[in-house]
């Protein structure tokens, strides 16, 4: 079963880290609504949705993703960019426990799960304002005996790498090109979306669509062109907070055993 590990937005989220927006009102009823929204579509589309408990005072605890990467052998504890993010660690990797053996990123190393995008054995790392080239080291190092290739790609003017490279399915991302920086011959085929839409590439597939944020047809028509039918989410008091549809769960098959 596909477990979808989510929390509450926190009463703090107008305090929100904020790093290439400005600052802006949230109304925080009608961004709990469209996070309710959210974990209903999550349920929808037959994901088991867990809801950590709200911490309401770290304003950006509602970003689970950004502490935790599961892939199907261990659970990777992240050590965010921004130190008022490390509290979120500890309730996120406890949910984690059960599920698979536990490793973590350690200082001096910095890494945001929205910078780590997994296509498959593929697994790409963003170097941001929030990860470094240590953080994407010590991943590498956890990861590569396991038999993914990692490859890191330089993030330029939006917060993670996960604002400017979408996964399609393993082979296909949407990607805001002159964001991030891609290898020669990147592993997969990019579907070019215009510049300046940030998190707009934050696209979330799920059960044979693709999650998207309201609000840019233009990018929803890109991706329906390529096959893939898409689901328009409401996010406008969440985006003020540089969210993105993927950074709101930790997406993962849960395990009969767990
Ligand atoms: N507001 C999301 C973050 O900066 O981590």
């Amino acid at each position: 079963m596909l477990i979808a590990v989510t929390r509450p937005v926190s009463a703090s989220i107008a305090h929100c880290q904020l790093t290439f927006l400005d600052r802006q009102p949230i109304d925080l009823a009608r961004a709990r609504r469209q996070h309710d929204d959210y974990c209903r579509t999550l349920a929808e589309l037959g994901a088991h949705v867990v809801s950590l408990p709200a911490l309401d005072d770290c304003p950006d605890a509602v970003f689970v993703e950004d502490a935790a990467i599961v892939l199907d052998e261990i659970a990777v504890t992240t050590r965010p960019g921004v130190e008022s993010r490390r509290a979120e660690l500890a309730s996120v990797a406890e949910a984690l426990a059960g599920h698979r053996p536990a490793a973590e990123i350690v200082a001096p190393g910095t890494l945001d799960g929205g910078d780590v995008l997994r296509l498959g054995r593929e697994i790409c790392v963003g170097l941001s304002t929030r990860t470094n080239r240590e953080g994407a080291e010590q991943l590498r190092a956890l990861v590569e005996p396991l038999g993914y290739r990692l490859t890191t790609m330089r993030v330029t003017g939006c917060l993670h790498l996960k604002s400017a490279l979408g996964r399609l399915d393993d082979h296909t991302v949407l990607a805001d090109l002159p964001a991030v920086t891609l290898p020669a011959s990147p592993p997969f085929d990019v579907v070019a979306i215009p510049h300046g839409t940030p998190a707009f590439a934050d696209v979330l597939p799920l059960a044979g669509m693709v999650l998207v944020p309201c609000g840019f047809p233009g990018v929803a028509r890109l991706i329906e062109a390529r096959g893939f039918p898409t689901r328009a989410l409401d996010l406008s008091e969440l985006l003020k907070a540089e969210a993105g549809l993927t950074c709101m769960s930790i997406l993962f098959e849960g395990r009969h055993n767990a």
